[in-house]
């Protein structure tokens, strides 16, 4: 039998290809869990599914008809679900970033990756994670959910929508008897793909160098350091694993302090 905090689990991770969706699945799966990649980049999370012994399957968040096929696939290979990682989603607008340069359309997309996606995750992944016995579902929020920015105004939005989703599934599954506990993380920085195309934007907005923009970023940060992507890895570790089987709807927050003077 595999050692390990999550030893046997089956966990889908969204967005799993890249960034902190990676950092997750390595971590799970170093930790004994059998872990499904699924993501739109199908180059990057099939080597990385290959690399931690886990499957890939190409999944676009958006598309119910992809979930149902991808929710189908892990009970015929894996018999069962135990953990879900809804992490996948998109910050960057084709429009402005504020509220009078924002673009319905971008809003549309946001919410459509960022809140369709998790809602779709949970409503699909449910009856499989309670017809295994039960599980855990961690949902990727952000600091974002917490502290307004008014040059953020769709992604913000969009992940405090997941953080009260997160809520409200963690009460319907718990009255519901299915033993499924939902929780979001929120990360603060982490220099992921998706943040680096965020500080590059906002210093040509800002009419700022990109290493000035970075070093205004850093400056936020009371604990003086960008995170690690392990750092959020760990949370979701936990989350997932059985030691947090009393958290359900909880926020667990890991900014390095950025809440703290807001
Ligand atoms: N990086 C940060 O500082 C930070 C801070 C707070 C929250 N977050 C959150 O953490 C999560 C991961 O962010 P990241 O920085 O690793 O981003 P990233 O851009 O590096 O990775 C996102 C992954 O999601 C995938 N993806 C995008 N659209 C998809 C879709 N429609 N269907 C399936 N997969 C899709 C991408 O292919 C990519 O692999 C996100 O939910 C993000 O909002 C990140």
């Amino acid at each position: 039998m595999t050692a390990g905090r999550v030893a046997g689990k089956r966990v889908l991770v969204t967005g799993g290809a890249s960034g902190l969706g990676a950092a997750i699945v390595r971590r799970l799966a170093g930790e004994g869990a059998r872990v499904f990649v699924a993501d739109i980049d199908g180059e990057r999370g099939t080597a990385l599914a290959v690399d931690t012994g886990g499957r890939f399957l190409e999944l676009d968040v958006t598309d119910e008809a992809a979930w149902i096929a991808t929710i189908a696939a892990i009970e015929q290979d894996a018999g069962g679900l135990d953990g879900l990682v809804n992490n996948a989603a998109i910050i960057n607008s084709r429009h402005g970033l504020d509220i009078e340069t924002i673009a319905i359309d971008d809003l549309h997309r946001l919410f459509a990756v960022n809140v369709d996606g998790t809602v779709l995750g949970c409503k699909h992944a449910i009856p499989l994670l309670a017809h295994s016995g039960g599980g855990s579902i961690v949902n990727m929020s952000s600091i974002a959910a917490l502290l307004p920015a008014g040059f953020l105004i769709s992604y913000s939005a969009s992940k405090a929508t997941v953080m009260h989703i997160t809520r409200s599934v963690a009460l319907h599954c718990a009255e519901k008897g299915h033993a499924i506990r939902c929780n979001t993380v929120h990360p603060g920085n982490i220099l992921t793909p998706m943040l680096r195309d965020m500080i590059a934007r906002t210093a040509v907005d800002a009419g700022m160098t990109y290493d000035a923009m970075a070093a205004l970023n850093l400056s936020r940060i009371p604990l003086g350091k960008f995170q690690e992507e392990s750092d959020i890895a760990h949370a979701v570790l936990y989350l997932i694993s059985d030691e947090a089987r009393y958290i359900t709807g909880s926020k667990l927050v890991i900014d390095g302090g950025m809440t703290l003077s807001n």
